[in-house]
This record gives structure tokens, C-alpha cells and sequence, in this order.
């Protein structure tokens, strides 16, 4: 699995949510920004600012990639249930895609407020209300909401994202659902789709069930059937 591809692919479906609330949130005139989670630098390596960017994950081959893709960005190896930062030390500190990742996501969204102004959760999926359509495709969505779940994640934690903010304290400026679908625009996101999935079923079910899906889903995309929808939630906040 390339997860640099899968994460742009990912960071494809934000850009104009991400444009927006970067805009609103002042990133033009920030000083100091931080992505909590940044993985591979997906997100850092896209950002238009004069501030200085900082990124923290947990994984140090994450953050080797991250070193290739955002060179300009400071790097830490560390847990976002506690952040090496003093309070307030960032105008923006933002995350996407990671909390339906972490052990405690409060703990996770508490630490973002202590350490920022401005704190956005740009995507946080809710599997649960996964839609698979035509609906002899519905397996698919059943068997990848159990794979995140076996990989560790909460997969409906992004219908919970808004109250998480208001616990942690956060005064709330805007939220909810992010508009329009992830669609597959060309055949090679199709393809890193399925290279996703594929890893994602080993061992929940066969093979055989895998390509029938796969069978299933080229057929209805062809005919313009095809609908896959994961209602994704964001949320921005001051501290
Ligand atoms: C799905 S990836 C998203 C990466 C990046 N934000 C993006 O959208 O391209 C989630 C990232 O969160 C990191 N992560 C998970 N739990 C973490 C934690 N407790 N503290 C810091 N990073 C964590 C993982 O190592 C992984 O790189």
C-alpha cells in the first residue's frame, strides 16, 4: 500500500472545505501551525502560508515521508494526547483525518485547545451511516466499517466530532457535515480505491466475496449507478 497516494487521494476530496476554513481561520497572517497526526504530509505540503509549519505524529516512517513531501515543515515524534508544546504556541493547530484513530479523542482535542487559537478538525468520517448503492453492494461497506474497527478506529466518531469540541471547551464557529461526495474521478483513483479495500478485507472475508464485490462495483460505475457515500464532518473553533 502507498499511503502517501491514498493520502492525497483523501486530501483531494477536503481541498475546498480546507481552502475555505483555512482562509476564515487566518492562515494568510498565522505565525506558527501545527498538524496533529500529519502522517506523510499530505495536507502540510499543500499549505500557501508564510507561517511555520509544524507536523507531530507517532509513527517515525510517517514522518520520514513527511520529511520528502514538506521539507520546510518541523517534524516531532510524538503522541497528540500530549503535546511537547507550551499553551497557545500555535495560531492554527489542525488535524484530518485522525481522530477516529486515537485511544481518546477528547484528550486529543483538549491538548489541540491548549496549544492553539484557531483549532479545526478538517474530516472525521461516520462509517455508520455509510450509503452502498445498487444495495447488492452494501456487504462492502458492512466489511469495511469491521476492518477499521479490527485496525483499532472508531468508525462513527464523526458524529460525535461537534460535542467532542464543546467538551474540550472549545467555542464553536462552524461545523457539520462536509458537502458533496468522494468521488472517484479517473480510473486510478478507482484503482487506489480498491488497492484499499483489498488490504482492508485480508482475513474478514475470502478472496472470491472480494472480486465479486469488485465485479459489482466496475459494472455500476460503468452504468452510472454507482453511489458510495461517508457522511465526513468538520468542525473550527477558538480557544
Ligand atoms: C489516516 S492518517 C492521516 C494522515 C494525515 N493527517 C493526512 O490526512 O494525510 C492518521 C495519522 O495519525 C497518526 N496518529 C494516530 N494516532 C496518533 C496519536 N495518538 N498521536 C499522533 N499521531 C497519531 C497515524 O500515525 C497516521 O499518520
Amino acid at each position: 500500500m502507498n499511503w502517501h497516494s491514498r493520502y492525497l487521494q483523501q486530501a483531494a476530496w477536503t481541498r475546498d472545505l480546507r481552502t475555505y476554513l483555512f482562509e476564515q481561520a487566518g492562515l494568510k497572517t498565522a505565525h506558527r501551525v501545527l498538524e496533529v497526526g500529519c502522517g506523510t504530509g499530505a495536507i502540510l505540503c499543500d499549505l500557501n502560508t508564510p507561517a511555520s509549519l509544524h507536523g507531530l505524529d507517532l509513527e517515525a516512517g510517517s514522518l520520514d515521508e513527511c520529511r520528502v513531501h514538506a521539507p520546510a515543515v518541523s517534524l516531532t515524534l510524538s503522541d497528540g494526547h500530549f503535546l511537547p508544546y507550551p499553551d497557545r504556541s500555535f495560531d492554527i493547530v489542525y488535524c484530518h483525518f485522525l481522530l477516529l484513530w486515537v485511544r481518546d479523542p477528547l484528550q486529543v482535542v483538549r491538548e489541540m485547545a491548549r496549544v492553539g487559537k484557531s483549532v479545526l478538525a478538517l474530516a472525521e468520517p461516520d462509517y455508520s451511516q455509510r450509503v452502498d448503492e445498487p444495495p447488492a453492494l452494501k456487504p462492502l461497506g458492512e466489511w469495511q466499517t469491521e476492518s477499521l474497527r479490527r485496525q483499532g478506529a472508531n468508525p462513527s466518531f464523526g458524529a460525535t466530532l461537534a460535542e467532542t469540541f464543546y467538551q474540550a471547551g472549545i467555542k464553536l464557529i462552524e461545523t457539520g457535515p462536509i458537502q458533496g461526495d468522494a468521488v472517484m474521478r479517473s480510473l486510478q483513483d478507482w484503482k487506489n480505491e480498491w488497492a484499499v479495500i483489498e488490504a482492508d478485507l485480508e482475513g474478514i472475508v475470502t478472496g472470491e466475496e472480494i472480486q465479486k464485490m469488485k465485479r459489482l462495483d466496475e459494472t455500476a460505475r460503468k452504468q452510472g449507478e454507482r453511489t458510495l457515500h461517508v457522511p465526513t464532518f468538520f468542525a473550527w473553533g477558538m480557544t
